[in-house]
């Protein structure tokens, strides 16, 4: 069954420019392999009440990458967002330390996490770089930090 009700001619686009250095941030015209790797794992999105598909890409300290993307309930709330998912899949392989997150949407806008997944970033990755894409090719970082200050985390607890 295909979800997508929106227009999505992203990945072909992206697969006919060239590869660069996938540790360095300056996009230009290229395409940052962790990115390339969250348009990716968005085709595998599950959002047939939002029609937003979402994928993430999170790159571990020792250099893997485990890919996410929405997966909606028909009871909205247990909606699981791509960075969330993305997550839990390295956390479930045994990752414990991370670098940066890279997440894809066809929004016109470039669209931050959502603070649930801020959150969940935080506790599980610590203050790494978010790296966002659109499928009009536009990118924008943040260090995790930034988008969430004054953080409710283990330390609150101590
Ligand atoms: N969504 C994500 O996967 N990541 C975000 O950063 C924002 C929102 C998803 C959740 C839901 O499936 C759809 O996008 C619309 O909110």
């Amino acid at each position: 069954m295909n979800y997508d009700r929106r227009p999505s001619g992203l990945p072909r686009l992206f697969s006919a420019l060239p590869r660069r250095d996938p540790q360095s941030l300056d996009n230009g015209p290229w395409m940052d392999a962790l990115l390339e790797a969250a348009f990716t794992a968005r085709k595998h999105a599950h959002a047939p009440y939002s029609g937003f598909l979402v994928g993430a890409a999170l790159e571990s300290a020792d250099g893997r990458t485990f890919a996410g993307c929405n997966i909606e309930s028909s009871s909205y709330g247990l909606t699981c967002c791509a960075e969330r998912t993305a997550a839990f899949a390295a956390i479930a392989a045994g990752a414990r330390e991370f670098r940066r997150i890279a997440v894809a949407t066809d929004a016109a806008r470039i669209t931050p996490p959502c603070g649930a997944c801020r959150q969940v970033l935080w506790d599980l990755c610590g203050d790494i770089e978010i790296l966002l894409g659109n499928a009009a090719g536009e990118t924008r970082t943040f260090q995790l930090s930034a988008l969430f200050p004054d953080p409710f985390d283990a330390n609150s607890l101590a």
